[in-house]
């Protein structure tokens, strides 16, 4: 990373508005944004354009990231091109580039990455590398200003994370997976169910018509007072009545139980992030992120958490909650808006943990096969 004080110093740049291509290519979608960031701190999306690779990965039922990276590759110039175009503002109207650098499907990080280094060479504009995860963390931020510091729960396919956000990079990691992400849970299980992927929405889809009050799902960590996430005990479990079911209506109801299953969990360890939170902080708010965030229950629950805590309660716009380049653009706009900006041969991470320090300290790689995530 370089300080570039002059960079951020330099005409118009510290004081006017800050205009942004993101790309984002770190799992199954190649995506492109423009974002401005006003002098303020207010995001305006300009431009959000998403390809969604789920037909090509549908028959496999999850990820295959050779397939990720090579659609990417064929993808990522055109979505580009679109978001430009839509944006209406010309390469002479950018002021940065910024890409997804890590963590995620590496194959897949390298091209959007690379993409933006040949963009910002061509173009003369300065790169910031973005943690996949950091743009989650902004992604709030996209539907209205929100003020640091906050607490945030981000809860996707591939992590579930409690962490104090004081600014922008600035975070401390209150609790995380020891196993699976939550949104690796509702994939695995809808698997199960025989549900087409992703699993999330379509779980979410056959809860509605559910009732899940007869099955009794394994509750994670009951004796443990942390912050820390567990998935694969729900899921196993899970995933053997989902094979017992018999009809529809027994699939829908399991459907219910795990959602609430996965909702409370989220929930309770929420709950006790909040009070440890409050403790040191006069300014609550407790914000959601990540494709989880787009189930209406998690939502429903964590809400309610909120309120009983005296915290405000954000969500992003649902269109943000799932990966988009909206978000790299508006986390490397903040960045930018600091001078923060990166060298031309930076690499791409596969794993990348938000709050390093704690990852260091504290690894969790003790529990579970592959240890979580990030
Ligand atoms: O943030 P995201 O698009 O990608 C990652 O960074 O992982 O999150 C994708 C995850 C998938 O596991 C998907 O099943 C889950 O978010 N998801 C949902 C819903 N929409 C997406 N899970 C439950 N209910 C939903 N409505
Ligand atoms: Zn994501």
């Amino acid at each position: 990373m370089t300080m570039a004080a002059d960079y951020s110093s330099g005409p118009g740049r510290a004081t006017g508005p800050l205009v942004v291509l993101g790309l984002e290519t770190s799992c199954d979608e190649t995506a492109a944004a423009v974002v401005r960031l006003s002098p303020e701190g207010r995001a305006e999306v300009l431009s959000s354009a998403v390809h969604s690779q789920i037909d090509d990965h549908a028959a496999y039922g999850g990820v295959v990231p050779e397939i990720a990276a090579r659609s990417h590759v064929e993808m990522i110039a055109g979505v580009a091109a679109r978001a430009m175009d839509e944006a209406g503002v010309g390469y002479d109207g950018l002021d940065g580039i910024a890409a997804t650098a890590g963590p995620g499907l590496v194959g897949g990080v390298m091209v959007g990455l690379s993409f933006g280094k040949a963009v910002a060479l061509a173009r003369g504009l300065p790169l910031v590398a973005v943690n996949h995860l950091e743009g989650h963390a902004v992604s709030a931020r996209l539907g209205e200003p929100v003020d640091y510091p906050f607490l945030l729960l981000l809860v996707s396919g591939g992590h579930c994370q409690l962490l104090e956000v004081r600014g922008v990079g600035e975070m401390t990691r209150l609790g995380t997976t020891i196993d699976d992400a939550a949104g690796e849970a509702f994939d695995k299980i809808a698997k199960a169910l025989g549900l087409g992927y992703p699993g999330g929405p379509a779980l979410e889809r056959l809860a509605a018509s559910g009732d899940g009050s007869r099955f009794d799902l394994p509750r994670a960590l009951l004796g443990r007072k942390d912050c820390d996430f567990s998935f694969s005990g729900l899921k196993t479990a899970a995933s053997r009545l989902a094979a017992a079911c018999e009809t529809d209506e027994d699939r829908a109801d399991l459907a219910d139980a795990v959602q609430t299953a996965i909702a409370r969990q989220l929930a309770e360890r929420s709950d006790r992030a909040m009070k440890a939170y409050a403790g040191a902080h006069d300014h609550r708010l407790f914000v959601v992120a990540g494709g989880v965030a787009a189930n209406r229950t998690v939502r429903a629950t964590l809400e309610a958490t909120a309120a009983r805590n005296g915290f405000a309660f954000l969500a992003p716009p649902m269109a943000y909650c799932t990966d988009n380049a909206a978000m790299i653009a508006l986390a490397g706009a903040e960045r930018l808006r600091k001078g923060w900006i990166s060298d031309i041969d930076v690499a791409a991470r596969p794993r990348w943990p938000l709050d390093e320090r704690r990852a260091i300290d504290d690894p969790v790689h003790k529990a579970g096969r592959k240890g979580a995530k990030a």
